[in-house]
């Protein structure tokens, strides 16, 4: 992350809440539009919380598509991988879901575990493969919905999804695709979000407490943290949720 940025993040912790905010809905009214041209086509524009529900599947994964030409990073980083593998224990078969260009799943992948990534996005998933081939790493990559996973019920051991589930387009459905495929646990990353202060992204659902993602799940053995991505690197640095839930 350039240094200015850093800096700028930084001196923003140390403002009061309300300031933060009203810079944000600043940035939010005037600068949004063309950041989010920039970063992710023109596909996307703050217009999207309105439109993205009257989308086709197949423009939804153009859309998707067009982003990832603009981009060349994953949200996730070294941070939270080591959060998601204490998270998962002991190795078996894990289903990526919304695996970009396949940091995680590759990450997963060299440490033991057997890894399926699945993305709405054959831009991403061409970039993921390439990447896994590079390293080395066996990895099976599918294209496919969070909403309609194409596996059969519990086909794996542990499902992962970061920085996914804040851009579906139906969250009860991917939650309950999600649970239906995993036989042991459910590790899931998002960010930290006000509905009203979205800004820079494309986002579709919004994480402000920990009881909504609780409740899109609605499994009894869970745990929930609040955690601190400010000195991440490229895509993402903010606050942000790791909920872990045990299948019953
Ligand atoms: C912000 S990126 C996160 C990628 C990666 N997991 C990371 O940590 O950066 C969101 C990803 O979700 C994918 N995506 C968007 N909608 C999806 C859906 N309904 N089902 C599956 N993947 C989806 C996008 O193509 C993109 O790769």
């Amino acid at each position: 992350m350039p240094r200015l940025r850093k800096t700028y993040l930084w001196l923003k912790t140390l403002l009061p809440e309300s300031l933060r905010e009203s810079l944000s809905f600043v940035n939010q009214r005037w600068f949004a539009r063309k950041t989010l041209q920039r970063k992710y086509g023109s596909w996307f524009d703050v217009d999207w919380r309105k439109k993205f529900r009257s989308l086709s599947d197949e423009e939804w994964k153009k859309a998707y598509d067009e982003a990832w030409k603009n981009r060349n990073n994953d949200c996730v980083e070294e941070t939270d991988a080591e959060m998601i593998l204490k998270a998962l224990g002991s190795r078996g078969s894990v289903l990526e879901v919304g695996a970009g260009i396949g940091t995680l799943a590759i990450r997963l992948g060299k440490e033991g575990f057997a890894v399926t990534g699945l993305d709405v996005s054959e831009e991403a998933l061409g970039r993921a493969a390439e990447r896994s081939f590079q390293e080395g790493v066996t990895i099976e990559w599918r294209q496919g919905f969070a909403e309609k996973i194409p596996f059969p019920d519990k086909a794996f051991d542990y499902v992962t999804c970061c920085h996914t589930l804040e851009h579906v387009r139906d969250l009860a459905q991917a939650t309950s695709e999600l649970k239906r495929v995993a036989r042991k646990k459910i590790v899931i990353l998002t960010p930290k979000q006000k509905y009203r202060l979205y800004a820079e992204n494309y986002h579709t659902q919004f994480f402000e407490r920990a009881e909504q993602l609780i409740d899109a799940f609605g499994l009894k053995q869970y745990e929930c943290s609040e955690i601190d991505c400010l000195d991440h690197e490229h895509e993402f640095q903010g606050k942000a949720f790791l909920y872990v839930g045990r299948i019953d």
